[in-house]
């Protein structure tokens, strides 16, 4: 009997040490220790023994158990320890490594840019006037002097509503008679940035929707050289000090004379590149004295004042300033392009 309380000790034992995880652990309990334990099926056959075997036997059994439960306390206890080890081991920290940046927003491009030119020019004296993106064809159009058979009207160009003469505004220049009105005849000076749509096709150099910026000074005594001046210190301040600007005959329905106007190429300084075409000068804006008509429209008499207006893109400004060659990345969400720029 002794033999095989030995026996069965030195298996249980071994077992334990064999037990990797405290689920382990218990199923050796279960096994040994249990109430349906073999040891425990020992001790309950000590009355079938002889009253002489009894004593001695019922000792070293008693010695086994708790010889074992003492084992199985320890074996635990060291599990568990190394169950601690594991998972700290699987979730250790590199404290060593470099830490992740947060990705930051930032303004869209346009917004860039069109914040930088509103500043330029509210700092010159202009206030920004908010005029709408859904105007009649006669703000679009016919108050703005535009003959009744101009080509810009045309169904290409326009993106009309289901309302008669409800459209998209083409330009910011129909925001000049929504200012003149709410002024007249008070002087003023204002700019109006905003949207502005095109039913054109889509290229790398025009888009749908894009934004321009107008500007409108009306006095008594105002010049063809307050636009000079006005129009030079604004690229001096976009482009760089010493930018030379030059003006170009052209024609604007609402303007008289009309001017297109350059900047000297901010890329070769006028030598002749890519960007300028081998030109030297980069166009930038176009611009005029306002027409006595519109005038006249607006509310001011013609006989009175004057006053001269120009319009830009303000895609085209950030694409000259930024190097970009195609307004489409603009609108196209990204993210290699609006992180960059
Ligand atoms: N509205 C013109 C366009 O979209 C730009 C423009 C030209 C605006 C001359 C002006 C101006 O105010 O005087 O092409």
């Amino acid at each position: 009997m002794n033999g095989q309380l030995e026996a069965l000790q030195q298996e249980a034992l071994a077992a334990l040490t064999a037990a990797q995880s405290l689920t382990e652990t218990e199923a050796w309990y279960h096994e040994y220790l249990g109430r349906k334990g073999r040891l425990t099926a020992i001790l309950r056959s000590l009355g079938q023994l002889s009253k002489e075997e009894r004593p001695l036997v019922g000792k070293r059994a008693n010695e086994i158990k708790e010889a074992l439960e003492q084992a199985l306390k320890q074996r635990q206890e060291s599990v568990a320890a190394e169950e601690i080890q594991r998972t700290l081991a699987a979730e250790a920290v590199d404290v060593t490594l470099p830490g992740r940046r947060p990705i930051l927003g930032k303004l869209h491009p346009t917004n860039q840019a069109m914040r930088e030119m509103v500043e330029i020019l509210k700092q010159m004296g202009f206030q920004v006037f908010d005029s709408p993106e859904v105007e009649t064809d006669d703000y679009n159009f016919g108050l703005l002097n535009f003959p009744p058979d101009h080509p810009a009207r045309e169904m290409q160009d326009t993106f009309f509503t289901t309302r008669p003469n409800v459209i998209l505004r083409t330009h910011t220049s129909p925001g000049q008679l929504h200012a003149m009105r709410k002024y007249a005849p008070e002087p003023i000076r204002v700019i109006l940035p905003g949207k502005c749509y095109r039913n054109e096709d889509v290229t790398a150099r025009s888009e749908m929707m894009f934004y321009q910026i107008e500007g409108l000074a009306i006095g008594h005594r105002i010049t063809f050289s307050d636009l000079k001046g006005t129009l030079l210190n604004f690229a001096n301040q976009m482009y760089g000090e010493g930018r030379k600007i030059r003006f170009r005959k052209s024609y604007f329905p609402f303007t008289e004379p009309s001017v297109e106007v350059d900047v000297d190429c901010i890329l070769c300084g006028g030598a002749g590149c890519r960007l300028c075409k081998q030109t030297g000068w980069l166009e930038i804006l176009g611009a005029g004295m306002v027409h006595p008509v519109v005038l006249k429209n607006g509310g001011y008499d013609p006989a009175v004042f004057s006053g001269f207006a120009f319009g830009m893109g303000i895609e085209r400004q950030a694409m000259l300033k930024r190097g970009v060659d195609d307004i489409r990345l603009f609108y196209s969400n990204d993210v290699r392009f609006l992180a960059r720029v």
